[in-house]
């Protein structure tokens, strides 16, 4: 079920409610997930963990059935370590997923959902990854979709988008103006039950994918290392690292948490200027122009929930030097890894706290998004 926080009220997982009457976002109300490492079942995708994931109760034909509609064997993604000069960093090799980047794990959720919620259409707004992996998976799923994105987004993700049959629907602008126009659009098919807001942002079903990169790497280290790194724009990793870190602490299966480390783009910071400056929400900020465009969100919608998440977990946030982005995806593609710039951010805020001193034990960090996706 999905839970409005603010009011309590509770929607079913198969409606097409993608925001409370009372305005506020939905979380999933509280179910008991399972996982057993030794046992996670044979599936070659992330629906290993499917009794990680919430009961669908009443519908769980519907919801397996729509789950192996829709998996193109998503995520069981590399770990391995970067190289010999960084000796306790062990990068996960996120971009080997069907659409090139980390956002596969919430789009075969998402979409799978959709399919059970009786959607015929789909509408998404990004700034290019998460449209891609929705216009993929709604492609497979035989469900037509407008993706909404930044009209400086990059051509070859645009191309990408459209490739799958998906709509692009360019907005001018900023980020904030894409996400409005997809709102609207959201608003006038939720109305008439024709479409479905595949969100990122907006539906929480998205995090019960992302959350398995956690338990992919417990499944394949036996275990969690010392710092786990996470790129931070909405926060669809580090919210979905934040349930798989708890449901693994609370099956007793981790005694404690590693140290997270989220990292946000020097130039569009909201979350880790509310961070150091001690504050409970986060207020939106101006993008100052990064090149990590996959991260520069300037207004993050769930920033003061995803605050709260770093902060029980006793993470941090960091900055990624936007200096630091060039060399980073140098380095890493001196290493084998071809990534793009979004991508390289961890990187470079994790070269940047070892410049300092910074002592993070073994490290893993997570290359989410492939170089072809930007010139
Ligand atoms: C390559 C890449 N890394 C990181 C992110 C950041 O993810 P989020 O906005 O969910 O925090 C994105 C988002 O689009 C991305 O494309
Ligand atoms: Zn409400």
């Amino acid at each position: 079920m999905y839970v409005c926080p603010a009011c309590g009220e509770t929607y079913s997982l198969a409606s097409m409610t993608f925001r409370c009457r009372c305005g506020g976002l939905l979380d999933l109300a509280p179910f008991e997930p399972r996982f057993d490492p030794r046992s996670s079942g044979g599936e070659r995708s992330i629906f290993r963990y499917a009794s990680s994931m919430p009961p669908f109760s009443g519908l769980e034909e519907a919801w397996e059935s729509a789950r192996s509609r829709v998996t193109m064997g998503e995520g069981l993604t590399p770990t391995v370590p970067f190289g010999p000069a960084e000796p306790g960093l062990l990068v996960k090799v996120d971009y080997a997923m069907p659409t090139l980047s980390f956002k596969d794990r919430g789009a075969a959720v998402l979409v799978a959902a959709a399919l059970v919620a009786g959607a015929r259409r789909l509408i998404q707004d990004s700034s290019g990854n998460a449209g891609a992996a929705v216009a993929a998976y709604a492609t497979r799923a035989g469900l037509g979709c407008d993706i909404y994105t930044p009209a400086s987004t990059s051509q070859r993700k645009i191309a990408q988008i459209e490739a799958y049959g998906a709509r692009a629907v360019l907005v001018p602008g900023s980020r904030e103006d894409t996400a409005a126009a997809a709102l609207e659009a959201a608003e006038f098919g939720a109305r008439d039950g024709s479409a479905f807001y595949a969100s990122h942002v907006y539906n929480p079903l998205f995090y019960q994918g992302t959350k398995t990169y956690v338990y992919e790497l417990f499944e394949t280290l036996g275990g969690l290392p010392d710092t786990l790194y996470a790129p931070l724009g909405n926060g669809t990793l580090v919210l979905g690292m934040y349930h798989a870190l708890k449901e693994l602490r609370s099956l007793g299966l981790i005694v404690s948490y590693p140290k997270l480390v989220a990292v946000q783009a020097e130039r569009c910071a909201p979350v880790y200027r509310a961070s150091v400056a001690g504050r409970l929400s986060v207020d939106p900020v101006r993008n100052d122009g990064t090149e990590a465009e996959g991260i520069a969100i300037a207004a993050p919608l769930r920033g003061s929930q995803v605050l709260a998440a770093i902060r029980e977990l006793g993470g941090e946030v960091a900055i990624a030097p936007e200096a630091g982005l060039s060399p980073a995806k140098k380095a890493a593609a001196a290493r084998g890894f071809y990534i793009e710039t979004t991508s390289a951010a961890c990187l470079a805020a994790y070269f940047d706290r070892r410049a300092r001193g910074v002592d993070e034990g073994r490290v893993a960090l997570p290359l989410c998004g492939s170089g072809l996706k930007s010139a």
